[in-house]
């Protein structure tokens, strides 16, 4: 019993005696995650994240971290007059698990439209380069206009609220639309041919 108690006794004064204490997370396993679209030359690093398998690291090159052509114009000789020009994981692989993502957005004279859309994975910085006039993704200045967004994804996915609602598979019942949207129904069945 008076050996416990020593031991007792000694095993509380080294607990007092340490009053420094060390705790971080732990370090990452990985700097990097290059995606690729299988499991080809996924090596033993066969991860599975974020919806892409990881290039084995000793595979990795430079072409895996590069991007060139965001100095290059979008054609915006469509419908809405505007193109978006992406850089996420699919363009530069290596941005995978890093959480970042550039988009370029050129918008035609006289009404280019980037339609309302959100980002459903996404937070996103606006930097507009060269004005015609633009309201936050809309232009309706007389000029062309370009501006460049970060987003605080590697994918940041868009849903653009017009084709989610108009042009969605299966279709959403004109029914619904009509009262939904305070609309004829001949106009709702209008807009679900227009996509
Ligand atoms: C832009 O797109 C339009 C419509 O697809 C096409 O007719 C035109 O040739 C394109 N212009 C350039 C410079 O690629």
């Amino acid at each position: 019993m008076k050996g416990v108690n020593h031991f007792l006794v000694v095993f509380a004064f080294l607990a007092l005696a340490s009053t420094l204490a060390s705790a971080s997370d732990p370090s990452s396993l990985m700097d990097f995650c290059v995606a690729l679209n299988g499991p080809k030359n996924a090596g033993m690093h066969s991860y599975f994240v974020n919806g892409k398998f990881c290039k084995d690291p000793k595979l990795a090159t430079a072409d895996d971290f590069f991007f060139s052509g965001l100095d290059k114009a979008g054609n915006t000789s469509n419908a809405v007059g505007s193109k978006v020009t992406p850089v996420n994981a699919d363009q530069i692989p290596g941005l995978n698990t890093l959480g970042i993502s550039l988009v370029r957005t050129d918008y035609a004279p006289y009404g280019g439209l980037n339609p309302p859309h959100s980002h459903p994975r996404g937070t996103e910085i606006l930097v507009v380069i060269k004005v015609g006039l633009i309201h936050f993704q809309l232009n309706i200045g007389k000029t062309d206009a370009i501006a460049f967004a970060g987003l605080s994804s590697q994918n940041p996915g868009v849903i653009i609220i017009a084709n989610a609602v108009f042009d969605s598979n299966p279709p959403i019942n004109p029914g619904v639309l009509t009262k939904a949207f305070k609309l004829e129904k001949k106009v709702a069945e209008y807009l679900q041919t227009q996509f």
